[in-house]
This record gives C-alpha cells, structure tokens and sequence, in this order.
C-alpha cells in the first residue's frame, strides 16, 4: 500500500521536488491507520519504555502499555531487567494494575496463579484438577526482547529484531558523548493530549516554528534550523552551530546586542518557561556575566566565559561536565527523534525528553509525556512522580512554552482534518527529520 503518495493530490501535480516533501492528511485521523501502526509499526521497532532508576531493586516493577498490549518491565535480579506481557495465563486477566511497584512475585487476583519475578510459574490454585495435563515449560509468563542504551529501557515485541545499538546507529553515536545514562529524571510530567501521536512528535521534531509560535524567544537571537535524516531517526541543529556550544543558544538577532544580557536573559526565560534546556548552575553563572565579561567582549568569549564558569561550580558540586567537544556538539545538534516515540534535546548536563504513542484506538488523541533528566550528585537526586494533567491551559502547571506547543498541536489535529487541507508541505531545510519520519512510518505500514 501506498500512504505517502496520494496521486490525486495537488501536490502531486508539483512534481517530483514538492513530492519528495509532501506527507498526505490520512494517517493522522484515519482509525484504519491505528490499526495499521498496531500491527505493523508499534510490533516490530525499539520503544524506549522505561528508564533504569524507574527499577533500581530487585523486585521493582513498572508497566508499559502500547495498545492492546501492556508489559511488567521488573529488575528480576541486581543486574537483569525483564519485559513480560502483562496477562494471567489462565484466564486473562491483566496481572498487574497500571503503574509500578515492588512486588516479590506476581500473583493473580482473580483465581490465585502466580509467577516469581523471573517469570517462571509458581503457583497453579488446585493444579491436580488438570491431572497432570499442565506444561510447565507452557506456563512462563510471555517475555519480548529488551535492551538498554543511555539509561533508557527498550522493548520489542519482534524476537527477531537487531540489535537496539544497530537499531539506533548513527543515533547512538552523535547522542554517546552526552552520557545520558548517567543523568536522573528531574521532573516528570503526562497527559491525554487532544492530537494524533505523530503530530506530537512532530511539534519537536522541527525547530521552524521557533520564532513564531515561541516568539518572546524573539528578543534573544533569531532562529533558523537545519534539519536531517540520520537513517530512520531524524535531527535538527541550529546553522550557527559556532554560537551554541551548549545546543539551545540561537544565533543573536542584532549585531549590537550586548551578548551578556542576552544570555542571562535567556537562559532566565528558560527555567520559567519550561524548566528545562538548562540548568540551575547555567542560569545562575549566566547572571554573573554582566559582572565578570567586558560589554564590548566578542561572543565567543561570552559563551566560552558562561561555559568555564558553568563547569567549574558544577565540577565543585561533584557533577563533572563530560569531555564533548565543539565537533561532537554539531554533529549531535539540538534535537533527535529515535523512531518512533521519543524526542531528545540533549545537553551537556541534562536532556528535555518527549514520548508520544497512541490513545487506544483513536487517532485523535495520545498519550504525550514530557521529562528532564539531569545528571546531579547521587544524594541530590529527587524522587520524582509522573504527574498527570490533561488540561492545556494550565499555564502554572505546564509554562509558557508548553503551552504555545500544546496550542499548536490541538490545532493542527483541528485543522488536518478539513477537506481544504491536501497534505503537509514541508519545510526541505528545516523539516527534513519530519520527512523522513513519514518516509520510515510508510515503510512499517507497507510491509
Ligand atoms: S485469571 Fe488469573 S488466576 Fe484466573
Ligand atoms: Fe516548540
């Protein structure tokens, strides 16, 4: 089947250029496509499900749910985590409740069946009923790969699948220097959100919409991105990569600008804002540069002076900056999407993550999750709850920035669905990941 394509769009008529840019309407409200992706997307690709802090002890347990199926993702021993289905092998029933725990074996509710953490079966309530007739090797709880890379957790569902590290390729490699396996969640935030799963994603998978739809960003710098294809994943950077060797700074917008205002302003902006793209220490040492870095003082220095002392009070609070160099930070721009659920903004402290995956089997609505992960001393780490507020206006709750992005996104699930709209002309500079998301979805759901 062909879902890229449509022959009788316009944009069909365009020619081969606006094809290549072109991602037809259906996917993003047709229930059929649900269906679809739950056969033969969601099935047969890497999910990162969990992170590994969510499981620290033996015992320890989190689900995952991706459509009909649910998983119990537990550390079965100190250095052996699992991804079992989340079913009684009697009857059916779900064995666990949504949400997570620290259980020392998985009984049933409904009739007694239970299973030790490694998910062998330990128990059958009356098993000389069956007269023997019952198979242990059969009794087992069903158990799907998983991986881990960057302190996430993977799950696929396709026993035969490759390996996640060749899965993720060039994105592991641009993403390694970063050592996100060594940050913690900081703040962790989800919500029922009013738009396809895709269109989420995709709300941060392009930084074209900076400008205008974040325009108090404005009187920082302007804005312009260069967005790729990294095999089935995607990326984006900012094209004056010299100017932000912490990933998020955007290029001054006046050339007069005084560039220590500017930083302290935005990086300020930032924490209010969204609580994330930044930290603490580079808010804070970005206030000291008015004080400490001549007005007249080139840009580079500026950025090199935030940097040094950003470093050197995070270094005094036992949390070294990796070694990342001025190449490692271009090649791993901004922004990574790992096809298909997760949006990574990495940083050299910390990370702003997204994760979008279907509502049930309806195409207006997913489950959207937004975290920031930092890396912080051992006894610094908070515990964090994954809090849950679906409304999109609650300013206080999600900040500014949020908000603007939540706006969007209901509005072009809104808008998709008119008979007016053809399809997304995308942006070839600054929406190629998006592009090529399609292009990697299309190959899923063709095969
Ligand atoms: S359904 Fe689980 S023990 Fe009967
Ligand atoms: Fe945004």
């Amino acid at each position: 089947m062909n879902v890229i394509f449509d022959p009788n769009s316009p944009a069909n008529q365009q020619g081969a250029e606006s094809l290549k840019n072109f991602v037809v309407r259906e996917s993003y409200f047709r229930p059929e496509f649900v269906e679809m992706e739950y056969k033969s997307l969601w099935p047969k690709t890497w999910q990162m499900a969990i992170r590994e802090e969510e499981v620290p002890e033996v015992g320890d347990y989190v689900t995952y749910d991706i459509g009909p199926d649910s998983l119990i993702i537990v550390r079965s021993a100190p250095d052996k985590i699992n991804a079992f289905h989340n079913v009684c092998l009697h009857r059916g029933r779900r064995l666990v409740d949504a949400g997570h725990g620290n259980m020392a074996s998985f009984p049933c509710k409904f009739h007694g069946w239970r299973w030790a953490i490694d998910g062998t079966n330990e128990n059958i309530t009356q098993r000389e009923d069956w007269c023997g007739t019952l198979d242990n090797d059969d009794l087992s709880l069903g158990r799907v790969q998983l991986d881990t890379w960057g302190g996430f957790v993977f799950v696929n569902f396709d026993p035969n699948a490759e390996p996640l590290i060749n899965y993720l390729g060039e994105a592991a490699e641009a993403l390694a220097p970063f050592k996100l396996e060594t940050m913690r969640y900081r703040w962790r935030k989800w919500l029922k959100m009013p738009c396809n799963w895709k269109i989420a994603l995709e709300a941060f998978n392009e930084g074209y919409h900076v400008g205008i739809t974040h325009y108090p960003l404005n009187r920082f710098g302007s804005s312009s991105f260069v967005s790729r294809a990294a095999g089935i994943h995607g990326s984006f950077g900012s094209d004056v990569s010299s100017l932000r060797p912490e990933g998020a700074v955007t290029k001054s917008k006046a050339s007069n600008a005084d560039m220590r205002k500017n930083m302290a302003g935005f990086y300020k902006y930032l924490k209010g804002a969204i609580d994330s793209n930044m930290s603490d220490t580079l808010v804070y040492a970005a206030q000291l540069l008015p004080a400490t870095v001549p007005e007249d003082a080139p840009p580079m220095e500026v950025i090199g002076t935030l940097m040094k002392t950003a470093m050197e009070i995070d270094a005094a609070r036992g949390v070294p900056w990796p070694p990342i160099t001025p190449e490692q930070y271009q090649t791993a721009g901004i922004d990574w999407h790992l096809f298909p659920n997760t949006v990574l903004l990495p940083m050299a402290t910390n990370c702003l993550g997204y994760r979008a995956r279907p509502f049930e089997n309806d195409p207006d609505w997913c489950i959207f999750e937004v975290y920031q992960l930092e890396r912080m001393p051992p006894n610094e780490v908070p515990k964090t709850e994954n809090l849950r507020n679906d409304d999109i206006y609650d300013y206080s709750f999600w900040g500014e920035i949020l908000l603007q992005d939540f706006q969007q996104m209901e509005g072009t699930h809104l808008g998709m669905k008119s008979r007016g709209f053809p399809g997304s002309r995308l942006n070839p500079k600054q929406e190629r990941s998006i592009n090529n998301f399609h292009r990697v979805y299309n190959e899923y759901l063709s095969r």
